[in-house]
Order: C-alpha cells, then sequence, then structure tokens
C-alpha cells in the first residue's frame, strides 16, 4: 500500500557509540509523539543489529545500505540480504548512486540485489536518478525510466508491489542543491505512469516514490506536499535529531 515514508540514509557515518546514541535519540524524541508518516533510519551494516535491538522497531524501522548480489558461500566481505532481515532490519536501500558510481553497480547486479531482498522479506528502497549532464541534456525521464526497467521490470506484480522507490537527481545529492517541488513532482508522475505502463494503475498508485537531494527542514513541507512525493530519502540532515525530526514532522 502506499504509505508516506521518511527515510535517513547515515551513508558511512557514525562509530557504533555515535549511531545508537543517534538511534536512541530519535527513538526518544518520537516517543509519544504521533507522525503522519513510517520512519526508516538507514545504518551501516555493523549498526544493524544493535540499533535494532536499541529502539522500538515498531515505530522506526531499520535499514541496511546495501546487501551482496549473491545468496551465500565465498565472497569475502559481503553482508547477504538473509543477513541483513536476521539483524531485526526490514528494509534495504539499493541502488543509491553513491554504490552506482563508486562500486560500479551496474543494473544486473541491482536486478539480483532486489530479488534477494525481497526473497527474504525486506523492503528495497530502489534509488534511480540522472546526473546534472543527463538533466542539462533533457535525458533525465529516459535515465529514470531505463533504471527502473533494467532493473524491476523483471519482477512479478506481487514482488514489485513490495518495494519503495527513492528518485534522487544525482546533482542534488548532498550538494545543497534541492530539485524544486516542481521538479520532483513532474518525474515523479513520470515514474508511476512508467510503472502504470508495465504493472497497471493500481499498482503504480500503490507505491511510495520518495525524494531525495538536499531535503532539509526548510524544503520538506513544500516537496511532500506534492501529489506522487511519497516521502524522502535524507542523507546529510538524518544524522541529527534536531535536523530529521521535522523533516518527519513535514506532513
Ligand atoms: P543528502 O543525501 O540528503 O545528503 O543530499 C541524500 C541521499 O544520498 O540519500
Amino acid at each position: 500500500m502506499r504509505k508516506n515514508l521518511i527515510a535517513g540514509n547515515w551513508k558511512m557515518n557514525t562509530t557504533l557509540p555515535e549511531g545508537l546514541a543517534l538511534a536512541k535519540g530519535l527513538n526518544e524524541a518520537l516517543n509519544g509523539k504521533t507522525v503522519k508518516c513510517d520512519v526508516v533510519i538507514g545504518v551501516p551494516f555493523i549498526h544493524l543489529a544493535s540499533v535494532a535491538a536499541a529502539i522500538d522497531t515498531s515505530r522506526i524501522a531499520v535499514a541496511a545500505q546495501n546487501c551482496a548480489d549473491k545468496e551465500k558461500g565465498a565472497y569475502t566481505g559481503e553482508v547477504s540480504a538473509a543477513m541483513v532481515a536476521s539483524t531485526g532490519a526490514k528494509y534495504v536501500i539499493l541502488g543509491h548512486s553513491e554504490r552506482r558510481a563508486y562500486y560500479h553497480e551496474t543494473a544486473e547486479v541491482l536486478k539480483e540485489k532486489v530479488i534477494l531482498a525481497l526473497a527474504n522479506r525486506l523492503t528495497p528502497i530502489f534509488c534511480i536518478g540522472e546526473t546534472l549532464d543527463d538533466r542539462d541534456a533533457g535525458k533525465q525521464f529516459d535515465v529514470v525510466d531505463e533504471q527502473v526497467k533494467a532493473s524491476l521490470f523483471g519482477l512479478s506484480a506481487e514482488d514489485f508491489s513490495h518495494l519503495v522507490i527513492a528518485y534522487e537527481p544525482v546533482w542534488a545529492i548532498g550538494t545543497g542543491k534541492t530539485a524544486t517541488a516542481e521538479q520532483a513532482q513532474e518525474i515523479h508522475a513520470h515514474i508511476r505512469s512508467t510503472i502504470a505502463s508495465k504493472y497497471g494503475q493500481a499498482i503504480a498508485e500503490n507505491c511510495s516514490i520518495l525524494y531525495g537531494g538536499s531535503m532539509n527542514a526548510g524544503n520538506a513541507k513544500e516537496l511532500v506536499a506534492k501529489p506522487d512525493v511519497d516521502g524522502g530519502l535524507i542523507g546529510g540532515a538524518s544524522l541529527s535529531v534536531e535536523n530529521f525530526l521535522p523533516i518527519i514532522e513535514a506532513f
């Protein structure tokens, strides 16, 4: 079902004690509050189990920021979707532009990761988005269509209905440059229509599509007010309760 969702992406930040303090601080801040969205925090792998044990996971769900494209076995250093799920995590961020750019994750590898995540009952938060060059060339719609088609359109309708999409223009990530609410709405509506062309209107309408890229307390309200923007994936501003809480309260 389509839901409002605010997800933090801590990236490679916080030691374990710092991460625990941040998670517990958020847990406390939300205690007794009624919020109008689901809340997720995407934490480093080694924090997953400790964070999940330290907070009320019925209020704040825990996400990994990646998982392996193989089920298990001799893949030194990798962390499988089953391992992530066994920590109590419910989500996994996949296809983030930093993983695509710095770790050369291809559409094909991401396809495998999505399949394994879903098989282990994790909700993938699947990231797509164009670079500045793409946008300058007017190719943003083609780029996101290709990303969605190449990694997700092999899924059954049932499987597709269990994932969340995050539109994150690469030029807006960590740059302080946010897409305008109009730009976000335009491309979110486009993504939804692309989903509808494959899976039908009902599944497209039920898919949560998040915006990501320099979202903060100042711009969150305007973004989530748009009909096709169902929440956000937040990097920098998720690293303190002070900055993250007002984004959760933007709904
Ligand atoms: P940012 O990162 O909010 O720091 O721009 C968003 C993301 O990369 O998910």
